[in-house]
């Protein structure tokens, strides 16, 4: 692994699977951990084993299919939990525990009612015991966001010296700005003694709209892990989206930051994950939604028709959506009338054009979208209909 390149962990089937009403079965479970593993994520978090024998099942039945991806299974800082995720492993390539505990004021003295040096020393309990199952285990600091960042270093150095070889640094609620979140990472990387033998991760929630960003701003700082979902699903507001920070590293290749990931298997992944769940994906959803290479205005039409670049940063093709859509509304222009006609087989004149594009607009402002047959029809219906067919 280079230094530049950022390694993606998908927690599409344990943070993602967390949404009310979405549960997979452990076959959608498996299929989706294969594609995963074909697109080229380094890390599949299948599971949080000890929560039900379901998801024991899943991570065992993933962790004997998965072929290249290191296979994760989220733990707590407690010893059955871990010993519960080492069986469920037992088949897999490359396995790696995934454990840890609160690190925040308010995550210690409410969730735990302890005191900051009783956390460090179970977050090195915690760690030390994994270690004794597998030689990867990532220790997450739950709500880092909001953990000063002394403190964080501290329960990290810890977790260092016990083995960890990555630390995930979660903003869990959400709630950091992200040059907040880029300067904790930074803070990290200057002042956690040992920090060289593991790597960062960040793990960010979409409560604010900022989970792109953040993870974004994270890797720009130093760290070299994402934690993220397909279509960004999870709870409350969801995960950072796979598929935004894999094309925002893409399309910004100044940033000297690259991925594994085969972004043509991108729109393929959303519709896997949206069918399975039953979860639809938001028409205006960055990368995979069904309007992110649509064009309806006439002024964006008429650019995109004469060169795609005009209105689009990334080609379809690059994610696996076939082409640019060309949508014809009553906000579109001649130009689109035009390109669409052609397509369907009418080779409009200039004239034409203008008493088609009149009775265009009468049957647009009637209908919301107009479809292929639509075009026959406002043809077929146009004055100079007669000109067209003999032509
Ligand atoms: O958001 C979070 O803090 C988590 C941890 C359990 C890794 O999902
Ligand atoms: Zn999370």
């Amino acid at each position: 692994m280079s230094n530049n390149n950022i390694q993606i962990f998908d927690t599409t089937l344990r943070d993602g699977e967390q949404v009310p009403g979405c549960k997979l079965n452990s076959e959608q479970k498996v299929v989706i951990a294969e594609q995963l593993d074909l697109l080229g994520v380094d890390v599949i978090e299948a599971g949080f084993p000890v929560s039900s024998p379901g998801d024991f099942e899943s991570v065992n039945a993933i962790s004997k299919i998965v072929k290249n991806a290191t296979v994760c299974g989220l733990t707590r800082a407690v010893e059955n939990d871990i010993k519960v995720a080492a069986e469920s492993l037992q088949y897999a390539k490359r396995p790696r525990i995934h454990t840890g505990i609160g690190t925040s004021d308010l995550h210690i003295l409410h969730k735990f009612k302890s005191n900051r040096d009783a956390i460090i020393e179970r977050a090195f309990d915690a760690v030390k015991y994994a270690k004794s199952f597998v030689e990867d285990v990532e220790f997450y600091a739950e709500d880092a966001g909001r953990t000063e960042n002394e403190y964080l270093a501290r329960v990290c150095e810890a977790a260092i010296k016990a083995g960890a070889t990555v630390l995930n640094i979660p903003d869990t609620t959400g709630y950091c700005l992200p040059s907040e979140y880029g300067a904790k990472i930074k803070y990290l990387k200057e002042n956690v003694k040992g920090i060289e033998k593991a790597i960062l991760s960040c793990h960010c929630h979409n409560d604010l709209g900022l989970a792109t960003a953040n993870s974004i701003e994270g890797v720009i700082n130093g760290a070299r892990q994402i934690e993220c979902t397909i279509n960004g699903i999870g709870e409350r507001a969801g995960n950072t989206a796979l598929e935004e920070v894999v094309m925002v590293l893409k399309q910004h290749p100044y940033l000297n930051l690259d991925t594994n990931v085969n972004t043509s298997m991108l729109y393929g992944m959303s519709q896997l994950v949206s069918d399975s769940m039953g979860i639809y994906t938001q028409p205006n959803k960055a990368i995979v939604g069904s309007n992110a290479f649509a064009h309806s205005s006439g002024i964006h039409q008429d650019g995109v028709i004469k060169n795609r670049e005009t209105y689009e940063i990334i080609n379809p093709v690059d994610v696996g959506v076939t082409e640019s859509a060309i949508v014809l509304t009553a906000r579109s222009g001649r130009a689109a009338l035009a390109y669409r006609a052609k397509n369907v087989g009418y080779e409009l004149t200039k004239l034409q054009l203008d008493d088609v594009y009149a009775n265009f607009l009468r049957f647009a402002d009637q209908k919301k979208e107009i479809n292929d047959s639509d075009i026959h029809q406002i043809i077929e219906t146009s004055k100079v209909y007669q000109q067209i067919i003999s032509a």
